[in-house]
């Protein structure tokens, strides 16, 4: 056999050489070890996913080197954060808010191309099967706080209007709690309902104006703060959750332009897009015909749904 001949069929049967495993741990290597323990029946999804954590855990350790104490401190404050846990209270997604995770995978996860209403946020006070109200209604039970008409459209990016579209509508109250942390002290479902876009898109409510409220901090995240000497305040708003057919869920507030907090929100909530112009009216026949109190304030705010992606 020609040499040439001989050379490329060696190439063609000669075996890929195994990849090489460190079984081992070294500081150097600690990640490829961790990494290479995963097995060939391995979800690709979890696995990318938990190798990429791990890539920046090992590095986070090798950068900071926490001490031994600081680091069981650290395995303390996860636990408590588990132990503080209920129906009601979920510390790991205060702790991913506090630290800019939340927002991160939220903005991530709903880039806005055409104008559509900017998303932010969930936070853990929102309950399914608020009351179900008509137009013009007042979702404030406890007539506390200055009263305030919503109002706006849902349309489309296009500016079409979207008929039926569902909006859940959650605020705190004057006091800066939301009725699920004052049972007994507010009404339930105070503060809280779902309206409906009329065919023009239109719908509206009468409540109250919100107030900039701490979030709860009476647990490890507040030890948290405490120790960056970080403010635990939201500034005030309105939380809404717009759902409508072949679009997609829009999560997102409406805050207060003049409230204290609105560049130091304890959670990072607050886009630009999402401060709205709650305007002061003076205007008793209005007044009397929204079934108001004179003075009171009034804000427009339209949602542009993002359509679903196919
Ligand atoms: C809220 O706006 O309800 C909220 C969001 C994140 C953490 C705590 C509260
Ligand atoms: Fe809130």
């Amino acid at each position: 056999m020609a040499k040439a001949a001989k050379k490329k069929s060696a190439k063609k049967t000669a075996k890929k050489p195994a990849r090489k495993m460190n079984y081992y741990f070294t500081v150097k290597d600690s990640v490829k070890v961790v990494h290479d323990r995963s097995g060939p029946k391995a979800n690709k999804r979890v696995k990318y996913l938990t190798d990429t954590l791990v890539k920046h855990l090992h590095a986070f350790i090798k950068e900071a080197r926490p001490t031994m104490d600081e680091w069981m401190h650290g395995i303390n404050f996860l636990t408590r954060t588990g132990q503080i846990c209920n129906e009601w209270r979920q510390e790991y997604i205060l702790l991913s808010d506090v630290l800019g995770v939340s927002m991160l995978v939220e903005t991530l996860n709903h880039e806005k191309m055409s104008g559509e209403t900017e998303s932010t946020v969930l936070g853990p006070f929102y309950i399914p099967n608020a009351p179900r109200y008509n137009h013009g209604d007042n979702i404030c039970l406890d007539g506390k706080g200055e009263p305030v008409f919503v109002f706006g459209r849902v349309t489309n990016a296009k500016g079409r209007p979207i008929e039926g579209a569902t909006l859940e509508v959650w605020q705190a109250n004057e006091d800066g709690f939301y009725d699920v942390q004052q049972k007994g002290i507010q009404p339930d479902m105070n503060l809280r309902g779902i309206f409906n876009s009329d065919k023009d898109g239109r719908w509206g409510f009468r409540s109250a104006y919100p107030r900039f409220y701490p979030i709860p901090y009476d647990g490890p995240v507040g030890d948290l703060l405490k120790g960056l000497d970080r403010n635990p305040n939201r500034p005030a708003h309105l939380h809404f959750m717009v759902s409508a057919p072949g679009y997609e869920k829009l999560i997102t507030h409406i805050f207060t332009p003049d409230c204290p907090w609105l560049k130091d929100d304890a959670v990072f909530g607050v886009k630009q897009s999402l401060i709205a112009d709650f305007k002061k009216v003076d205007d008793a026949a209005k007044a009397a015909k929204l079934g108001l109190p004179n003075p009171f304030r009034q804000v427009e705010w339209n949602v542009v749904m993002a359509k679903e992606k196919k």
